[in-house]
């Protein structure tokens, strides 16, 4: 008995000890290369690029709120595989093998249609101007705004890859099942934050989750927690009806269920009350070692403006990495210049 608890307890400071050292590392690794994104950079070349974006955002977030949720991903999903350089866009061809069937992509990412309708339009304005990846930075921050969430200045001047990476989409994307350690280790891995990682996990505040990712949390560690509240219990059964043990892989819920469409804080609200829908997102809460990631749920549950703001900062920053590489301005976004 002793041994055993003397081990948990070792453990258990092993693994504190490794969160504070990923902390330390993180300040010190610096987001890539950004000296060359600006907030001129389409001043002169494409001066209505920005509201060419927005226009067609505003279509679509009004027509399903869905799309908002969308683009936010997609840009996450880019920058975390080579950087921000439209690599996630990229179609399967007879030379190039895309990250389209990477584990998180594949039945799961949408919106390609609307970033091929608003590559359209720039492209009508200002050809083999304005890149894909520059398209999704500025797309995701209107996706946030118009869904009520904040604004920030989204510098430009990313090029688009001539490759992608399906081993990198493969190791780099965090799961939904990895523990809290795990995914400090891959922000850090990307220049990111503790803080960064807990306030960008914010944006499940919109959108949806298949069942196949929620599966193990509904009929795992949420029927333990949901026990001692009502209103949780309900919203445990909805969900298993939702998503039974075997099958319905493909059935969606919200990830914020309070208000699923609205970029707003109650998503940590329910984290608090061990109600988040991914593994994952309650981890920032529930590890047992995640001190500082439960003290900036608390705060951004508690102080929505605060949020906005560790949010805005970490969407310029997870922007800023970009491809060292470099590459070109593709005039569609599925496919490399011939
Ligand atoms: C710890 C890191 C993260 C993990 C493990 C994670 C995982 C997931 C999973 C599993 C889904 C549901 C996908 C599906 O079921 O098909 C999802 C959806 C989503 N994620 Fe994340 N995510 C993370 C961080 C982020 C970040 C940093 C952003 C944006 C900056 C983001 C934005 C979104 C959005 C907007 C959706 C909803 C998409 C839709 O409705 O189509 N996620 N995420």
């Amino acid at each position: 008995m002793e041994a055993a608890a003397s081990f948990s307890k070792s453990l258990f400071l092993n693994l504190a000890v490794m969160i504070c050292f990923l902390g330390a590392l993180g300040r010190l690794v610096m987001a890539q290369d950004q000296s060359k994104l600006t907030l001129s950079y389409y001043d002169k070349s494409c001066p209505t690029a920005q509201q060419i974006v927005r226009k067609e955002m505003d279509c679509a977030v009004r027509q399903n709120p869905r799309n908002a949720a969308a683009i936010l991903r997609l840009h996450f999903h880019d920058c975390f595989v080579q950087g921000c350089d439209g690599s996630v866009l990229l179609d399967d061809t007879a030379t190039l093998i895309g990250e389209k069937t990477a584990s998180q992509n594949v039945n799961s990412l949408i919106g390609f249609d609307l970033v091929d309708r608003i590559k359209n339009q720039l492209e009508g304005e200002c050809p083999g101007v304005v890149s894909c990846a520059d398209l999704l930075a500025i797309a995701a921050r209107d996706a946030v705004l118009l869904v009520g969430g904040p604004y920030w200045d989204v510098p430009v001047g990313r090029q688009d890859s001539k490759i992608a990476s399906v081993e990198l989409a493969n190791t780099d994307i965090p799961t939904p099942n990895q523990n809290l350690v795990t995914l400090i280790a891959k922000f850090i891995g990307k220049g990111l934050s503790t803080q960064d990682l807990v306030a960008l996990i914010g944006s499940h505040t919109i959108g949806m989750a298949r069942c196949v990712n929620f599966r193990d949390r509904i009929y795992g560690d949420f029927v333990a927690t949901s026990e001692f509240d009502l209103g949780s219990k309900i919203y445990l059964s909805k969900l298993q009806s939702i998503c039974p043990e075997i099958g319905h892989d493909s059935k969606i819920s919200p990830m914020d269920y309070v208000s699923p469409n609205v970029f707003d804080n109650i998503f940590y609200e329910s984290i608090l009350k061990g109600e988040g829908l991914l593994n994952s997102d309650q981890e920032m809460y529930s590890s047992l070692v995640g001190f500082e990631t439960a003290d900036l749920v608390k705060t951004y549950a508690l102080d929505p403006l605060i949020f906005f703001k560790h949010f805005s900062d970490a969407m310029v920053k997870m922007g800023n990495i970009t491809n060292p590489l470099g590459g070109e301005v593709r005039k569609n976004c599925r496919f490399v210049n011939t």
